[in-house]
């Protein structure tokens, strides 16, 4: 259903929660899931596989099997990659977070690990989520949560696309954020941080609205308008990581919950669809079992578009219908 060019994509499970869960790695062991990654998306985005923590688990070793698998599953359907990511607070390994190294060594430490992991998938990854989530809802830059801009100061921002792009110089390098959607104090930031960067010739190519939204708040009404603004500015956009939380406290959702959800998503996949830079659009997980929402919003859940048996949900038919009428 989506208009040529325009890629539909998925977190492939893996990691992260995952592994605390009573079932194996989904995405290795799944085939069901897997099958469902491969009849439905254009476009795939390892969910974990990629981060420090799981990719880099040593100073000197790296576990590439797990994201080496879902880019050939990707290869072999004809999917699209994102690569996520490369410089974010969260999800980095002990061996970094506690080595007290000094910034000389940091900055070392962090275009090695550039250069071997975006290398290793050059011409395979499209697009790098090369820096996620930097600032806070004020568009202040999380220095204290960020061990490499709290070391190295923000500066490092534009070295690290500029080594992601001397890895992979067709790689498309992208920032990244949740609660970015509108156009609000933290939008605004990465707006003006693009522009700057590119003022200054860093290779900087667009940014992705990450898309964890909730019934509990109203839709970003101003969602176009913001992508739009990027658009005009000259960047590309993306919607990297949707999905629409539903208050449960306890039960399941209703009928109207689910429609309402529906009409989030249908308005989300819009919103990308009205301006041309915005290629796609990717859900943050397939179905409510494998979910990072349930962990860590105990009160809410079904925030995807497929049931636990993938059936497909109001949300799922949505998605369809929008992306059947979109004209391009
Ligand atoms: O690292 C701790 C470990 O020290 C601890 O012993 C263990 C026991 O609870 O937890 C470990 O943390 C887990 C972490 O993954 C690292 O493996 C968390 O519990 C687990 O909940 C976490 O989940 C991932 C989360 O990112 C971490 O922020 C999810 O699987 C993943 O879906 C989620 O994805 C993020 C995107 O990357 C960025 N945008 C937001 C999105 C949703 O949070």
């Amino acid at each position: 259903m989506a208009p040529r060019g325009f890629a539909i994509g998925a977190a492939a499970a893996g990691g992260g929660h995952h592994l605390e869960q009573d079932y194996p790695d989904p995405f290795t062991f799944d085939h069901t899931y897997r099958g469902v990654l491969a009849e439905h998306f254009s476009s795939l985005t390892p969910e974990n596989q990629l981060k420090w923590e799981f990719v880099h688990p040593e100073r000197h070793k790296y576990n590439f099997g797990p994201a080496d698998a879902i880019v050939r599953f990707a290869q072999r359907h004809g999917q699209k990659v994102r690569g996520h990511t490369l410089l974010w607070h969260s999800q980095n390994p002990a061996w970094l977070n506690e080595g007290n190294f000094s910034a000389e060594e940091l900055r070392k430490i962090l275009k090695e690990h550039i250069f071997t992991v975006v290398g290793r998938y050059r011409g395979k990854i499209h697009q790098w989520d090369v820096a996620n989530e930097i600032f806070d809802g004020d568009g202040n830059y999380r220095t204290s949560e960020n061990i490499w801009l709290r070391t190295l100061g923000p500066g490092i921002i534009a070295d690290a696309f500029r080594w992601a792009h001397q890895a992979d110089p067709k790689a498309k390098l992208f920032l990244n954020d949740f609660g970015a959607e509108g156009v609000n104090a933290r939008s605004t930031a990465y707006l003006n941080l693009v522009k700057e960067l590119r003022a200054v010739g860093v290779p900087v190519h667009g940014f992705g609205v990450q898309g964890h939204l909730s019934l509990a708040f109203s839709f970003p009404s101003d969602m176009a308008a913001n992508l739009k603004r990027f658009d005009d500015a000259g960047f590309e956009t993306a919607v990297t990581e949707v999905d629409v939380r539903i208050p449960l406290n306890g039960g399941t959702a209703t009928e109207e919950q689910l429609r309402t959800q529906a009409d989030y998503y249908r308005q989300a996949v819009e919103a990308c669809l009205s301006v041309r830079g915005c290629t796609s659009f990717t859900v943050w997980g397939t179905t409510n079992r494998y979910s990072w929402v349930p962990v860590f919003f105990p009160n809410e859940g079904e925030a995807t578009i497929f049931t636990d048996d993938f059936r497909p949900k109001p949300a799922y038919t949505a998605l369809q219908t929008a992306l059947a009428k979109a004209r391009r």
